[in-house]
């Protein structure tokens, strides 16, 4: 006898290699494909056991109330500040996230937009193909060898930028909350001492209501004309419209972005801007490193509703 496969809720599409292994072992009902939601859930939501959702959807405590069967939500990304986790954790739903196996790409990204920035990459690009090169010489740019590389948020994809940066002959220096001395860089007390000290300012700090908009218009004064900003983790750390006022004023040199507050939409004004490199949210965006991580939600998934333990447990 065969029993009725497990069902599960998928709030977008995914990577399609996960789709096909989630597919295969379960029920998928696809909530982005269902023109009216709320029915949807009042008709199938009694039955679904798990969620698989990226990290820009997470879950909120709605969406969990509609399924009261629900007993785990995967996470596609290591971030995991969409997810309701008060909520998760008074239904006792256990949330996964898929950290580690993004780390080196994320901090890549971050090293790629600091090196855009500095060297004027895309500024040159968009020269060279104007035909500019045959009228005179692209000016100058700025050496990363020497400076401050200051890191706002020292886990593992903090630790990734600041080995790689170290790689390029920058120097150190971080905040976090927990001190990780072993490491052997700076640690200063509070965002606004590493802004001040620093030439360019990395953010990797998780998003969520602590982090919300902690690098504001007076950390962006400390960090100064000369001062670059890279966000590779969440718009929301980050008070986009001040940044947006100190880039237009010249308070600070420039800035690289990867992640934004309301995305995917993008302030006019940015695109205006030679001196900023913008970039889509794909700093885990490689086939491998997707892969990888579509592995990984598959596995918390399946090793959940095999009775066994999860691999990487949030809640
Ligand atoms: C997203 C991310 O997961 O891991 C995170 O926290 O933000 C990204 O890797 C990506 O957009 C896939 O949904």
């Amino acid at each position: 006898m065969t029993s009725a496969k497990i069902e599960v809720l998928i709030t977008g599409p995914l990577l399609p290699s996960f789709m096909a292994a989630v597919e295969q072992e379960f029920t998928v009902h696809k909530l982005w494909l269902a023109p009216d939601r709320g029915a949807y859930l009042r008709e199938h939501g009694a039955a679904i056991r798990g969620i698989a959702t990226s990290a820009i959807v997470g879950a909120d405590a709605a969406l969990m109330q509609a399924l009261p069967r629900l007993e785990i939500i995967a996470n596609f990304g290591v971030g995991y500040d969409a997810v309701d986790l008060a909520a998760a954790r008074q239904r006792g739903v256990i949330v996964t996230n898929t950290p580690g196996v993004l780390t080196d790409c994320v901090a890549d990204t971050a090293l790629a937009l600091l090196l855009a920035v500095t060297r004027r990459i895309c500024e040159a690009d968009r020269f060279l193909r104007a035909g500019k090169w045959l009228q005179g010489r692209f000016p100058l740019a700025t050496k990363v060898g020497g400076k401050n590389c200051c890191i706002a948020g020292l886990g593992n994809v903090g630790q990734a930028i600041a080995s790689r940066a170290q790689a390029f002959g920058m120097k150190i220096g971080y905040y976090d909350p927990f001190p990780k001395p072993d490491l052997g860089y700076r640690r200063y007390d509070n965002l606004e001492a590493l802004a001040k000290d620093a030439d360019f300012l990395m953010l990797a700090l998780p998003g969520g209501k602590e982090t919300h908009r902690v690098i504001d218009a007076g950390i962006l004064a400390a960090l100064g004309r000369k001062g670059i900003l890279v966000n590779v983790s969440r718009g929301s750390v980050l008070d986009q419209a001040a940044l947006v006022k100190a880039l237009a004023a010249g308070e600070i040199a420039g800035a690289g972005l990867d992640v934004f507050e309301d995305e995917p939409r993008v302030p006019a004004e940015l695109l205006q801007m030679e001196n900023v490199v913008l970039t889509p949210h794909l700093a885990s965006g490689t086939h491998e490193t997707r892969e990888a991580m579509g592995q990984l939600t598959f596995a918390n998934l399946q090793a959940h509703f095999r009775g066994q333990p999860v691999l990487t447990r949030v809640v």
